[in-house]
């Protein structure tokens, strides 16, 4: 296994965690960044049992001193940087009309501000390695809906984001690309049908089976799938893919 290093924000649960131990194959050392280190231990336990080296950063993304924190620890720890993973994400899901200014500030302040900080703060290292980002989106930035406004414009915010990075990235060697699942089964989106199922008088088991159908999939993605996309984009594989914006979601958007 070679000796790169990548971070994996959101490593402690989810699309985060399914990521850190796909890349366990690829990438000989990990930082897995989350505020829960009870969850992270469990992460960095799998990581470890694959044979590659696991370093926690448990910190607050949204805080600003968090990434300087994280890059610091990485280079203490592993020396070097290859690839960072921003997949950290929780934006309220609130109505549009309902939507306070302070929640606005929180889903901005953790995923989009917290993700451009950490990569601002991994540049001269990504530089160094040549390496590579891959930003976590979500296809509601392609069709932004009034219950969940938030989501869908932080997420939109997300790849312009990426592809400002991906643009000085073509001179200073760092491949940068987004990536937007569809509906993917993990604890957010568990929550979400459980607090909207009452909402449409319906039971959670309900909201759950009824969701993929309006969304007219099959079913929901797995985090193991979205992690292999991820696994893709960091991989020498896609070394010549930047700028690009993924989608992966059973087929909710049809485009190419
Ligand atoms: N699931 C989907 O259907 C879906 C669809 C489209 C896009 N996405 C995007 O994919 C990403 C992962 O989603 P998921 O479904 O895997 O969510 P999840 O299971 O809720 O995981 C979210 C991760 O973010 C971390 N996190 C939350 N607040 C943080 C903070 N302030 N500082 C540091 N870490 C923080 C959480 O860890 P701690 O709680 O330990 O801090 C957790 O590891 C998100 O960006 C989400 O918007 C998901």
């Amino acid at each position: 296994m070679s000796a790169a290093t990548a971070i994996v924000t959101g490593a402690s649960q989810g699309i985060g965690q399914a990521t850190a131990l796909r890349l366990a194959r690829d990438f000989g050392q990990l930082v897995l960044v989350a505020r829960n280190r009870e969850h992270l231990e469990r992460t960095a336990a799998a990581v470890q049992a694959q044979g590659a080296t696991a370093h926690i950063v448990d910190c607050d993304l949204a805080e600003s001193t968090s990434a300087s924190q994280v890059i610091a620890q990485t280079l203490s720890a592993f020396g070097r940087l290859d690839a960072l993973l921003n997949i950290a994400g929780a934006v309220p899901q609130i109505d549009l009309f309902e939507m306070t200014d302070e929640q606005w500030d929180a889903g901005l302040a953790l995923k989009l501000h917290g993700a451009r900080r950490l990569t601002i703060a991994a540049w001269d290292a990504l530089r160094q390695s040549q390496g590579a980002v891959v930003f976590t989106s979500g296809n509601s930035a392609l069709f932004p809906k009034a219950p969940y406004a938030a989501v869908g414009t932080i997420n939109a915010a997300i790849v312009a984001l990426a592809k400002a990075f991906s643009d000085r990235g073509i001179t200073d060697g760092v491949q940068v690309n987004s990536v937007l699942p569809g509906p993917v089964m993990t604890g957010r989106r568990r929550s979400y049908l459980e607090r909207w199922a009452p909402l449409h008088d319906m039971t959670a088991a309900e909201a759950m089976e009824r969701f993929p159908r309006e969304a007219g999939i099959a079913r929901y993605g797995q985090p193991e799938e979205i992690a292999e996309l991820m696994a893709f984009l960091v991989s020498p594989a896609a070394r010549w893919m930047t700028g690009a914006m993924l989608r992966m979601d059973g087929g909710e958007v049809k485009s190419v």
